[in-house]
C-alpha cells in the first residue's frame, strides 16, 4: 500500500483589501475580492496521515488534543479531500504554529493552506496551485491566499470552480514589514465564520462591497508601483470600512479595545509628520501596522512604547505553501 501520508507549512497573511461576508457560507464564496500579503517569518506546519485503521479523524495542536469544534471543521474539509480522491479513511492531523497563540493573527488562514497541501498530497492527489487554493478556501475564506507566494489577490469569482487567488508579487517585490501590535492575547468576542454571516445586517455592507473593485485595483496598482502613500490610504479607509460593517450590524461587533484606538491615532500622528506607516485591523483588537522594512525597527519601538500595547511582533513578506520532505 502506498504511504498515505504527507506534510506542509504554510504562512498567515494580512487583509489590505478585506473579504468580509460571502454570496455563500457553504462554499465560502466571498462578497468582494481581497488583497493580502503573507507573513514571512511565522508558519503553521501541518502533518497528515489517512490510515485505514482509524475509526475517526484525531487532530493535535500545538501538541494537545484539539477542542471538539477544531477537529468537527478539520474533519469536515477532510470529508472534501476524501471525495475528490475517492478514498474512506480517516485521518490523524498533527499541526504546530511558531507565532504564539491569541497574538491576534488569525491562524485559519495559514492552517487551512498547510492542511490543504499535505492532505491532497497524503490522498494522492497531485493539484494545482490554482486547485489548492480553491481548496484551501474551503476550509477558511482566507486560506485560499496563503497558497501563492507574497502578494496575494483572491479573484471572487462566480462559482466554486473560479474562486482562488492568485501572487500580483513575489516577497521580494518590496519589502514591507507588518508591525503586528498585540494590544489584547484574550479570545475574540466572536469568529470570523460567524461574522461573515453578520455582515449583511448592516446598512453598509452594499456600499462596502459595491467599492471593493475600485479599492483592490488603487491596493493592486499602489503595490505593483511600490507606493506607500497610496497604499497607506486606501487599506485604512479599506479596514475603517469593514469595521464601520462590523460595528453596525446586527448584533454589533466591536472588536477595538483602547490600545487599539492609541495605534490607530498614533500611526495618523506619526504619518503627519512624514512617517511612512498605516495601519490596518482584521477580526479582532490587534494593529497591524505596515511600514517599509527599513523603518520597521523604529516603528516597532515606538509601538512598543503606546500604552495597552503589550508586544510588537515584526513579519515580513512571505512565499508561497509549500510541503515538507520527508514528512516525519
Ligand atoms: C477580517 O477567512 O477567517 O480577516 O472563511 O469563516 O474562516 P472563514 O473566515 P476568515 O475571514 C477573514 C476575515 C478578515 C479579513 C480577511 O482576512 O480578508
Amino acid at each position: 500500500m502506498p504511504e498515505l501520508t504527507a506534510a506542509a507549512a504554510a504562512h498567515p497573511n494580512i487583509a489590505l483589501i478585506k473579504y468580509w461576508g460571502n454570496r455563500d457560507d457553504a462554499l465560502r464564496l466571498p462578497a468582494n475580492g481581497s488583497l493580502s500579503m503573507n507573513l514571512g517569518g511565522l508558519e503553521t506546519r501541518t502533518r497528515v496521515t489517512f490510515d485505514p485503521a482509524l475509526e475517526a479523524d484525531h487532530l493535535i495542536l500545538n501538541d494537545a488534543v484539539a477542542a471538539s469544534g477544531e477537529l468537527a471543521r478539520v474533519s469536515a474539509f477532510l470529508d472534501t479531500v476524501r471525495q475528490l480522491a475517492g478514498i474512506p479513511h480517516r485521518a490523524g492531523v498533527e499541526s504546530w504554529n511558531n507565532f504564539p497563540t491569541g497574538a491576534g493573527i488569525a491562524s485559519s488562514a495559514a492552517a487551512f493552506a498547510a492542511l490543504s497541501l499535505a492532505a491532497s498530497a497524503a490522498a494522492g492527489l497531485d493539484l494545482s496551485e490554482k486547485d489548492l487554493s480553491r481548496l484551501a478556501r474551503r476550509g477558511s475564506g482566507s486560506a485560499c491566499r496563503s497558497v501563492p507566494g507574497g502578494y496575494v489577490e483572491w479573484l471572487p469569482g462566480s462559482s466554486d470552480l473560479d474562486s482562488y487567488a492568485v501572487s500580483i508579487a513575489p516577497p521580494e517585490h518590496w519589502a514591507l514589514a507588518d508591525c503586528i501590535t498585540v494590544v489584547s492575547a484574550g479570545p475574540k468576542p466572536l469568529g470570523s465564520s460567524q461574522g461573515h454571516r453578520l455582515a449583511s445586517s448592516s446598512p453598509f455592507q452594499k456600499a462596502r462591497v459595491a467599492g471593493a473593485p475600485r479599492r483592490l485595483a488603487q491596493a493592486r496598482r499602489a503595490i505593483l508601483s511600490r507606493d506607500f502613500d497610496a497604499l497607506a490610504q486606501v487599506i485604512e479607509l479599506d479596514s475603517n470600512l469593514m469595521h464601520a460593517v462590523m460595528l453596525t450590524g446586527q448584533p454589533a461587533l466591536l472588536y477595538f479595545l483602547p490600545g487599539s484606538i492609541a495605534v490607530m491615532q498614533a500611526v495618523l500622528a506619526w504619518r503627519g509628520e512624514g512617517l511612512p506607516v498605516a495601519y490596518t485591523l482584521d477580526a479582532g483588537p490587534n494593529v497591524h501596522v505596515l511600514c517599509p522594512a527599513a523603518e520597521a525597527e523604529s516603528v516597532r519601538q515606538r509601538l512598543a512604547r503606546l500604552p495597552g500595547v503589550l508586544r510588537v511582533l515584526v513579519a515580513l513578506p512571505g512565499g508561497q505553501a509549500r510541503w515538507i520532505h520527508p514528512p516525519a
